[in-house]
């Protein structure tokens, strides 16, 4: 298992571009099992969670492959192929969103149900709801979900459930409802940007969706869908989170390829900290000059502050000059990397859905372990700000959503080594930091 060893307090500086949206480009892969022909999805993100999503499609008959770096082409060949194989798609969450293309396109579907995993309870009643509405019949047994179907059929659909509306859920009818008969209004739809992006992709197949992007999206079904070529929206979350590592750093760091209209509430609360911004088209420069001011904020559906975003900004919070009081409304179990922060120096309490941050924190390097994707790149930013050295393990978790986060991290400054990876030479090292820079 590999590490990263990270040598704190060096102020970033340069520039960095930021990916295509992970949460974007992994329900567009699962919408190609709609198509017919070929799409090729551009700004697609090399991590772990694409090449495992990859393999699911590969192996429900869609052909994948890398033809250019960040450049994905789809085809749908085996249209017989409804099973994605427990342990694949145990690997990742994300898999639930074949659910409703292999539904609508195949009439069957068999999935793994996803349990619960770090970040909370993470239940698919929802997704379930909507495709039953839809004319689907869905049992579980074995672990799995079984749906089925002759046709599907448009209906009205709300959404919403305890913690507000689902992502995934809203895709996943989405999806299916694109090649129903007649027409789907979901009401209480998620409004996250990269249901938009879905949305984009599939109406440039030739779906008829309005409203993505608002709690109410009407799809008019249509017979068919083409391939089309479709560029994945930048990702919202690996810019926050870059522009964390250059506030805790105390840094001035250029973000390019940045959407800052999708960055809002985030944006708000850094220049709540005392972070300074400046946007210019998609390039957004991050500075931090002075100390941090608390700030108390919970994290909500877009347009609120991410979910995604909040260890990020908890690491952040443990050196502000003061207390803050972070909610977590929509994963109210998310906040496995508190103990670690903690383990840092940094003085947080958890209580239920909060966590207590009293700062500012000297934090100093440490052993610790990332237990999630968010978690892991909180505990990085804390390594960045730490006097000494951290050895960060459970990187495995970093790598299914941030693209070469070390090379990236390198260039911009920061002393950081993959430990126990092959590319580990110090001459390969100069390579890497040059191919990034
Ligand atoms: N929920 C239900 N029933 C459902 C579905 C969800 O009660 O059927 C609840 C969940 O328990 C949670 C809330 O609704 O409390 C929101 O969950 P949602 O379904 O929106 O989450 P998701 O669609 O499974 C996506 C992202 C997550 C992100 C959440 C919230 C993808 C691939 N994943 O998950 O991203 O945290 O939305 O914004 O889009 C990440 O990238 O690190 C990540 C976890």
């Amino acid at each position: 298992m590999s590490e990263l060893h990270i040598i704190g307090q060096k102020p970033l500086s340069g520039s960095v571009r930021v990916s295509g949206a992970k949460n974007a480009c992994l329900p567009i892969m699962a919408a190609s099992i709609l198509t017919e022909g070929p799409s090729i999805i551009r700004d697609t993100p090399q991590i772990a969670d694409v090449e495992t999503l990859m393999a699911i499609l590969r192996m429900l008959g869609v052909d994948c492959d890398w033809i250019e770096p960040h450049q994905m082409r789809l085809e749908p060949v085996d249209k017989d192929q409804c099973v994605c194989p427990y342990e694949l798609g145990n690997e990742m969450r994300a898999s639930i969103c074949v659910l409703g293309p292999l539904l609508a396109r195949r009439g069957c579907a068999v999935v793994p149900k996803p349990g619960g995993c770090i970040i909370g309870d993470r239940p698919v009643d929802l997704h379930i709801k909507g495709l039953c509405a839809l004319g689907a019949k869905i049992y579980t047994e074995n672990g799995y979900i079984f749906a089925s179907a002759d046709r599907l059929i448009g209906t009205r659909i709300y959404l919403g459930g305890p913690h507000g509306s689902t992502v995934l859920g809203t895709e996943n009818v989405m999806m299916a409802a694109t090649l129903a008969e007649g027409t789907t209004v979901i009401e209480h739809a998620a409004c996250e940007p990269e249901i938009q992006d879905l949305a984009d992709f599939l109406n440039a197949c030739g779906a008829r969706i309005r409203g993505a992007g608002t709690h109410t999206i009407v799809i008019e079904g249509v017979k068919k869908l083409t391939g089309t070529v479709h560029t994945v929206i930048p990702d919202r979350i690996e810019a926050g989170t870059f522009a964390a590592a250059a506030a805790i750093t105390s840094g001035d760091v250029i973000l390019e390829n940045v959407r800052p209209v999708h960055l809002g509430a985030v944006l708000d609360v850094l220049e709540q900290m005392g972070v300074s911004l400046s946007i210019e088209g998609a390039q957004m420069r991050v500075r931090r000059e002075g100390s941090l001011r608390p700030v108390d904020f919970s994290a909500l559906p877009y347009p609120g502050i991410p979910t995604d975003m909040q260890p990020q900004l908890l690491a952040l919070l443990s050196l502000a000059d003061g207390t803050s009081v972070v909610t977590d409304a929509v994963h109210p179990e998310r906040f496995a990397h508190v103990a670690e922060l903690n383990k840092m120096g940094a003085h947080i309490v958890r209580q239920g859905a909060q966590a207590i941050v009293r700062g500012p924190a000297h934090l100093s390097g440490a052993s610790i372990a990332a237990q999630d994707l968010r978690g892991g790149a909180a505990l990085i930013l804390a390594a960045l700000a730490a006097e000494g050295v951290t050895r960060l393990s459970g990187i495995e978790h970093v790598d299914r959503g941030y693209e070469r986060i070390e090379w990236r991290l390198s260039a911009l400054g920061t002393d950081i080594i993959r430990v126990g990876a092959p590319a580990e030479s110090a001459a390969s090292r100069e390579q890497l930091r040059r191919a990034a820079s």
